[in-house]
């Protein structure tokens, strides 16, 4: 690997296997949660190990804002947040600016719609300006909300606080991110609300919400927070992010002679999919899972520890899907270099990430030497075995996860990967490149 002009950087394939043992960094969803819960929080809430990158950066910033105080302590991700209460966020001059961070753009729009009296206008980058808003706009309508939105479903958006009403909602698509919305708002409205799953989704607002003493309930698909005044978070450990680590979990799969113990994973069920799809393929992957339909207020973490393995193809079915969203990008590349087909289905969510993830990666590998193609809701990957995979370049089109994943197609091909625009990377993983050279010298 070395650095090439700008932000491009070429990734070649390592002399050896991946080897070592690596701290993957904090989990990104469950540190946007803990400021934002944080900042709704009566009393101090002291949050261990949070993620600093340019998404829960901008979670900080704007949570800051908004009138909470945010303390770094000594340690690196140490901090502690006094916040504002359930009815306390402060309007401002401009926009809150969420950058590039579609979990915060839709969990403080609940919070703020439930502020009777005060308005705000949420923001972002160019990718959160395209992607979908209406999910959060209608169920926050039906409950009384006032907002605006471009073209009624985009970004920018002008939220009008209102006294919200009590909730029931089927959630059209399985987004956890909706969920949260909903949840959040029915808390802060003090009314309470339910959701209903259509498949479940990762849980990490519902089980901090648990912690910190919320009236929350799960019965079935069914989720429901009833009412409540005030939330006291205490204290919060965030563990390492599965999905971080499954970009070396990947690259150990791939290359020949690897070994690779990855400490301290979040592996609640609701996040483990990508693991468990890749063990039905072959995967050698030592490490405690969390069984799957476990709801409790702690966040399970093991050692992930995992070896070079051959690998066959496999079929992802949409009940699958929510459960590995971010990482089906990296069960493409699994199946380019496994032998036999991989399908994946009922992810047609993909095309809203990011960047077009069904597009940006069926053509960022096809032009590696992968031999697949792109259907509406997903891909299907003919897999020509180890080594097939030729290399060249890629682009990240901005999106973190394709940066990453040219990355770790470089290191699995014959001749290298170029990625242009590795600096996306930073959005959830700003050392990932060192890294990755800390593991493949
Ligand atoms: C997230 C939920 C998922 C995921 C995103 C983070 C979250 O999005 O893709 O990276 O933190 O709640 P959806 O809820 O839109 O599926």
């Amino acid at each position: 690997m070395s650095a090439a002009a700008g932000t491009a950087m070429r990734f070649d394939p390592p002399a050896g296997g991946l080897s070592g043992t690596l701290r993957v960094p904090a989990d990104k969803s469950i540190s946007h949660r803990a400021a934002l819960l944080g900042a709704m929080s009566s009393g101090p809430v002291r949050v261990r190990n949070y993620l600093h990158a340019a998404d829960t950066d901008a979670t900080l910033a704007a949570v800051q804002r908004l009138g909470a105080q945010v303390d770094r302590g000594a340690a690196p991700g140490e901090l502690t947040i006094h916040g504002v209460g359930l009815h306390g966020p402060r309007e401002l001059d401009g926009p809150v600016d969420v950058g590039n961070a579609g979990t915060l753009m839709r969990l403080l729009v609940g919070w703020l719609a439930a502020q009777p009296g005060r308005a705000w206008t949420l923001d972002g980058d160019a990718s959160i300006r395209s992607r979908p808003m209406g999910r959060v706009v209608e169920p926050l309508r039906q409950m009384g909300a006032r907002i605006d939105a471009r073209d009624d479903r985009f970004a920018p958006l002008a939220v009008h606080g209102e006294r919200l009403l009590p909730i029931d909602y089927p959630l059209p698509v399985a987004s956890a991110q909706v969920k949260s919305c909903v949840l959040i708002a029915g808390m802060a409205s003090g009314q309470g609300a339910s959701v209903v799953e259509p498949q479940p989704s990762r849980d990490h607002t519902e089980r901090m919400l648990a912690a910190a003493g919320a009236p929350i309930e799960r019965a079935g698909a069914r989720v429901t927070i009833g009412r409540v005044d005030a939330i006291d978070l205490g204290d919060v450990a965030v563990p390492g992010d599965v999905s971080s680590a499954a970009f070396f979990v990947a690259a150990a799969l791939l290359v020949p002679g690897s070994c690779v113990v990855l400490e301290d994973v979040n592996v609640n069920w609701t996040r483990t999919g990508f693991l468990r799809i890749a063990e039905r393929m072959g995967a050698r992957i030592g490490g405690e899972l969390e069984p799957a339909g476990a709801f409790a207020p702690v966040e399970p973490v093991t050692a992930l520890e995992v070896g070079h393995s051959p690998l066959h193809g496999t079929t992802v079915e949409a009940g699958e899907v929510p459960l590995a969203i971010d990482e089906l990008p990296l069960v493409a590349l699994l199946g380019c270099l496994a032998e036999g087909e991989t399908v994946v289905r009922g992810a047609q969510e993909l095309r809203v990430k990011e960047s077009d993830r069904i597009a940006t990666v069926v053509d960022g590998l096809s032009a590696l030497g992968g031999d697949l193609e792109a259907t509406e809701d997903g891909f299907v990957v003919r897999g020509r075995g180890p080594g097939s995979l030729r290399g060249g370049r890629i682009a990240s089109h901005g999106d973190h996860r394709l940066a990453m994943l040219g990355a770790v197609a470089g290191l699995a091909s014959r001749e290298g990967v170029e990625v242009a625009g590795m600096d996306a990377a930073a959005v959830s993983y700003p050392g990932f490149v060192s890294d990755l050279r800390a593991v493949a010298p």
